[in-house]
């Protein structure tokens, strides 16, 4: 079904999270809420915050964490993306702010908006990229600065999210057997009343009533999304090992979105694997959307936990609704 003659590879990793932590106690100080509850329901003790900058200063500290730990020249890199629903600004986009911030001045690119589903989205758009043999060398990077969007009076979401930024690049791998083997992607527009961001968009300009609605903070309905996100992300997991025929002893590691340890534990149910084969940080950092499993894969990449050769299966979930899988033999 497939003539191609390789694969895309991650060859680098980077990342970088803000200095400052918000752990559970500052929210009780500030919210009716308890560390008790925010742990048992999410599994989050704390999440980081960037007080001064903005996503493409999260996104640019990521790339450079990459480009110097891999020692890639900037001017080789030939396109950027950039993953995000929290961007500088409507426009310019902030991969031509991180193009410039890094000295990729030979590469074009471009933000890409699939919310917590960003990275899988953007994974495979660079995938496209490098099989198509016009493109070596694609940088992308997940990054959300998601406490400047977040209502702090809004105990059901400020208390879920945090700032980070994650970057891989992807290169042309020697065959068809180490790299992106896979993904599943899926969109179902019914659900973006459940979990969005109203103002300021061409529907609702930003004006005295849209600030007054707090619609520049993000909604969601935490049920309805968690009922969607449960069934939506364990399928797609299940999904991608089916058709790749993948058993659980096949599987080094879930690497899952983090938005919630019950959703997580929830995939790694389906795929019938234990705690001990899911990458997780989300006591760590929260949900940093579009920034999770880039996070993770470098994390663990760096720990020595993941190696050449390990079979990983991507899964996500997110606003849209947004979802999928993609499925990696790690390639370094
Ligand atoms: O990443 C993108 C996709 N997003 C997701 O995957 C998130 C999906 N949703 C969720 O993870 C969960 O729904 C939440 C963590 C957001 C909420 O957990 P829940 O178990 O679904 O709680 P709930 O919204 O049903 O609220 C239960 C109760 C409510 O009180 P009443 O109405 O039962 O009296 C809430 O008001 O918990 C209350 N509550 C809180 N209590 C203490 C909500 N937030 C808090 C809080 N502290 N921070």
């Amino acid at each position: 079904m497939n003539d191609k003659k390789f694969n895309a590879a991650i060859t680098a990793v980077g990342m970088y999270v803000p200095d400052e932590v918000l752990d559970n106690k500052y929210f009780e100080s500030i919210l009716d809420t308890s560390d008790e509850w925010i742990v048992t329901r999410t599994g989050i003790k704390e999440r980081r915050k960037l007080s001064n900058g903005a996503t493409s200063d999260l996104a640019t500290e990521a790339a450079l964490d990459l480009i110097k730990t891999h020692n890639i020249d900037p001017k080789e890199i030939d396109v950027v993306i950039v993953a995000t629903v929290t961007p500088d600004m409507f426009f310019p986009s902030t991969a031509c702010l991180v193009m410039h911030n890094i000295g990729a001045v030979n590469a074009w690119g471009f933000d890409s908006s699939a919310a917590c589903s960003g990275f899988l989205f953007g994974l495979q758009t660079a995938t496209s990229l490098v099989e198509s043999g016009r493109y070596k060398k694609v940088l992308l990077i997940g990054a959300d600065k998601m406490t400047a969007i977040s209502d702090y009076t809004d105990r059901n979401t400020c208390i879920l999210f945090g700032d980070a930024g994650a970057a891989v690049l992807l290169e042309p791998a020697a065959d068809t057997n180490t790299g992106i083997m896979d993904t599943v992607l899926h969109c179902d527009g019914s659900g973006a009343n459940h979990l969005n961001m109203k103002g300021g968009g061409s529907l609702n300009p930003s004006s005295y009533e849209t600030v007054d609605k707090k619609w520049h903070y993000i909604y969601q309905d935490g049920k309805a999304v968690f009922k969607v996100a449960v069934v939506g992300m364990a399928n797609v997991a299940a999904e991608i090992m089916e058709r790749n025929n993948l058993t659980a002893d096949d599987v080094k590691y879930l690497v899952p979105h983090q938005a919630n340890l019950r959703i997580i534990d929830a995939t790694a149910q389906r795929m019938g694997i234990g705690r001990e084969k899911v990458t997780i940080n989300i006591h760590k950092y929260g949900n940093t959307t579009a920034a999770t499993i880039p996070l993770c894969l470098c994390e663990y990449y760096r720990e020595g936990k993941i190696v050449k050769g390990d079979k990983l299966v991507l899964a996500a979930f997110g606003a849209g609704y947004t979802w999928g899988a993609a499925y990696i033999r790690w390639s370094i």
